[in-house]
């Protein structure tokens, strides 16, 4: 069984995603054993509770310095017997040492195809915004690996959503979760727990 921590700070539909797939059987041997937020007011503390998850907060404010919050992120990471990190929709850049004690072992979702639109200060609807001032056709998800780059490890699984001309940052932004991002996290996490994912040269390859 792959035991999951996910790492959220906001509203949590990404998490939704997985813990929805993980009930209908869509993703196999695996559960979410722990949920964190670094912010105390995220809904996604509350769609933990609700489908009977520890859910825990664990802010930067509570803490003198960014060290001792790190350490205590990384305590309780540990603490939890994690086997996988899933970072959906987190905005805390992820301490070093959490990053090299869970190589190969944390994943990310974004709300863009890298390595478009990604990168320092892309996060959230400013990805959508991004995309609409360049004016490209199709836009996307990605679920990658998390090194210590920012949207810079593996890529595990892309999909493309088309932009409309109409389209606003929160209207593109629903469409890729939809038609993107609550797809391709929960397949991905799947396809880890079923040890389908190896990473080779900086590339991931996915057994058939
Ligand atoms: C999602 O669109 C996710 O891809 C994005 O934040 C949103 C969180 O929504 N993540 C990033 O931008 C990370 N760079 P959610 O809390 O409803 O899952």
């Amino acid at each position: 069984m792959l035991r999951i921590t996910v790492l959220v700070s906001g509203g949590g539909t990404n998490l939704q995603a997985i813990i929805d797939a993980i009930a209908a059987g869509d993703i196999h041997n695996a559960s979410i054993v722990r949920v964190i937020s670094n912010n105390p007011n995220a809904y996604a503390l509350t769609r933990a509770q609700n489908a009977g998850i520890e859910a825990v907060c664990i802010s930067p404010k509570s803490f003198p310095d960014r060290e001792q919050f790190h350490k205590a992120l990384l305590q309780a990471i540990d603490e939890a017997d994690t086997d996988l990190v899933v970072l959906a929709g987190c905005m805390v850049v992820l301490p070093a040492e959490l990053i090299s004690s869970y190589r190969g072992r944390i994943i990310n979702i974004h709300p863009a195809l890298i390595p478009s639109f990604c990168g320092k200060g892309f996060y959230g609807l400013h990805v959508h915004e991004a995309v609409l001032e360049r004016g490209v056709r199709v836009t996307g998800a990605t679920v990658h690996f998390v090194d210590e780059g920012t949207d810079t490890g593996p890529i595990i699984l892309q999909k493309a959503v088309d932009v409309h001309d109409d389209d606003t940052p929160e209207t593109l932004q629903r469409r890729v979760m939809e038609e993107a991002e609550w797809k391709i996290m929960p397949q991905a996490i799947d396809l880890i727990a079923q040890g389908r994912v190896r990473i080779e040269d900086g590339r991931t390859r996915i057994d058939q």
